[in-house]
């Protein structure tokens, strides 16, 4: 889909003015790691192999750069990252809001500096489709970012396999799941990168997907203590807006994500940082001589 064809939101320049407004008049951010919630969660995945036992992806989503993250926040976050002990990354969109020219340097920059042995994975989100999809294609490239946007990679570890699928907006109509269903190697545990968590209802359907991660929502910026789950739920993210869910066969897992939209505010809502460890049901042959 050619970015002129994408279907944009009514008074874009409103909404900036808005962000704007918000954003000056309060004190910039500073990364610590006290204002993140590193969540670590096990998931266990059927027949997956031995050699991915105990891997670790971690999730980035929704940067929203210009807004809450400013680039030296991003560059810090991205520090942190890189000390801790995972094995890939995945990126699951919206990296930007309604600005995207002042802050392409800086996200290529930290993406480039970000590091995982087994390297970095992305979808894009509904804003970097209204901003400019190719833009945020070129940094990808640019970053080492493989684009997964209705796209299959598949992992290896000696006889194990893993697939890393991804698809491209459903809110502006970009996913081809059908597209990533040709492409998938069979009867092999299958990670699924989707912007909007909502598309788990379609992907749990096709039972090809173990596992969908998510972002979008923002948690709605406000969890209701206790509940843990969100009342503010926007389009796209009102069946699965937080946290961890069971979709048919499928598990589905919606980040808080790290930035904000327009309200620059969170409540009992820290920004996200998700690792994700991988575990097998699979029974191991002890060989006993
Ligand atoms: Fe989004």
């Amino acid at each position: 889909m050619k970015d002129e064809e994408i279907e944009k939101p009514s008074a874009m320049k409103v909404r900036q003015g808005i962000q704007d407004a918000i954003t000056y008049s309060l004190p910039d951010k500073k990364f610590s790691e006290k204002n993140i919630d590193l969540v670590e969660i096990d998931i266990e995945l059927e027949n997956l192999g031995w050699n991915f036992n105990n891997y670790r992806i971690l999730n980035l989503t929704d940067i929203h750069l210009g807004q809450w993250i400013n680039p030296e926040y991003l560059d810090d976050l991205i520090d942190y990252v890189n000390a801790l002990n995972i094995d890939l990354i995945t990126l699951t969109g919206d990296y930007f809001s309604y600005v995207i020219d002042c802050y392409l340097d800086s996200l290529k920059k930290s993406f480039k500096k970000l590091k995982a042995p087994d390297g970095k994975f992305g979808v894009l989100g509904n804003h970097d489709h209204w901003m400019g999809a190719q833009k945020v294609r070129d940094i990808f490239k640019a970053s080492d970012v493989v684009d997964l946007s209705n796209d299959v990679v598949t992992l290896k570890k000696g006889k194990d396999r893993l697939n890393l699928a991804g698809v491209d907006s459903s809110t502006v109509c970009a996913d081809d799941l059908d597209k990533v269903i040709e492409k998938l190697p069979q009867n092999i545990p299958t990670i699924l990168l989707a912007h909007e968590p909502d598309f788990a209802k379609q992907s749990s359907q096709t039972n090809k997907f173990d596992l969908q991660i998510s972002g979008h929502s923002h948690g709605g910026q406000f969890i209701i203590p206790k509940f843990e789950t969100t009342p503010f739920r926007g389009p796209n993210s009102t069946k699965f807006p937080v946290g961890i869910y069971k979709v048919g066969n499928m598990i589905q897992y919606t980040s808080k994500g790290l930035g904000t939209n327009s309200f620059r505010i969170r409540i009992n809502c820290k920004p996200e940082i998700t690792i994700i460890t991988l575990k097998t049901t699979k029974k191991q042959k002890i060989l006993i001589e």
